[in-house]
């Protein structure tokens, strides 16, 4: 099995704090996303300074995109965007649109959707999925347990590359392991630790030692 990739969301206010932010961790993180939060406050400028400063790693635009697919598509991938978010609630004709300016989008789960969804997404060439714990639903007492688990198994036997995110720390990535997870993405406990660094490779020790190299 492959070792999962590690993901660093830049949720920052301004560009200035997540590039501090990234500075400490792109070298140890496989993948660097500009977070929603990000990308609502300072636009694709916060796109184009991770390419800048990345040329070589994969980022990802976390729009969460709803609607207008094609043009926020291809806004992110102008910025330098590899990847970009959509909603799942975004209707196909979206995806599509978006799937065709940028290299690949992926569909960001939350609230309700179905096993007939998915299969809708596949069918329209999508073959990347986020399995999300919302922060709010985390905050309301929800935590991560065997219906995630069994979800995420589900999305992966179709064929889909899952990623894997909200308020994961350390200790939470054991609950996966044997299942092929694509990437693990974790935004505070790597960007609020008092190391950084420390944090960004204590998620990568850890994928290692469940998933071997
Ligand atoms: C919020 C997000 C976050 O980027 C993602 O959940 C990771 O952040 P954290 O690990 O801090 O929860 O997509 O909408």
């Amino acid at each position: 099995m492959t070792k999962p990739n590690l993901q660093v969301a830049l949720d920052n206010n301004t560009l200035e704090s997540a590039l501090a932010d990234v500075k400490a961790v792109g070298d140890i993180v496989d993948i660097v996303e500009a977070g929603t939060i990000l990308i609502l406050q300072e636009g694709t400028k916060a796109v184009s300074s991770l390419r800048a400063l990345y040329p070589e790693k994969t980022i990802i635009a976390d729009t969460k995109c709803a609607d207008a697919g094609g043009t926020v598509a291809k806004n992110m991938a102008d910025a330098g965007a590899d990847w970009m978010t959509c909603i799942c609630a975004a209707t196909i004709p979206t995806m599509k649109a978006a799937n065709e300016k940028i290299d690949e989008i992926q569909v960001e789960l939350y609230g309700n959707w179905t096993k007939e969804d998915a299969q809708g997404w596949l069918d329209a060439g999508i073959t990347q999925a986020i399995y999300h714990q919302s922060r709010d639903a985390l905050l309301s007492g929800v935590s991560w347990g065997e219906k995630d688990l069994n979800k995420v198994k589900m999305l992966v036997d179709m064929g889909f590359r899952v990623s894997v995110t909200g308020g994961l720390s350390v200790d939470k990535l054991a609950l996966f392991e044997g299942v092929n997870v694509y990437t693990f993405i974790a935004g505070r406990a790597i960007t609020q630790a008092d190391d950084p660094a420390k944090a960004a490779q204590a998620f990568q020790d850890e994928l290692h030692r469940l998933w071997g190299e």
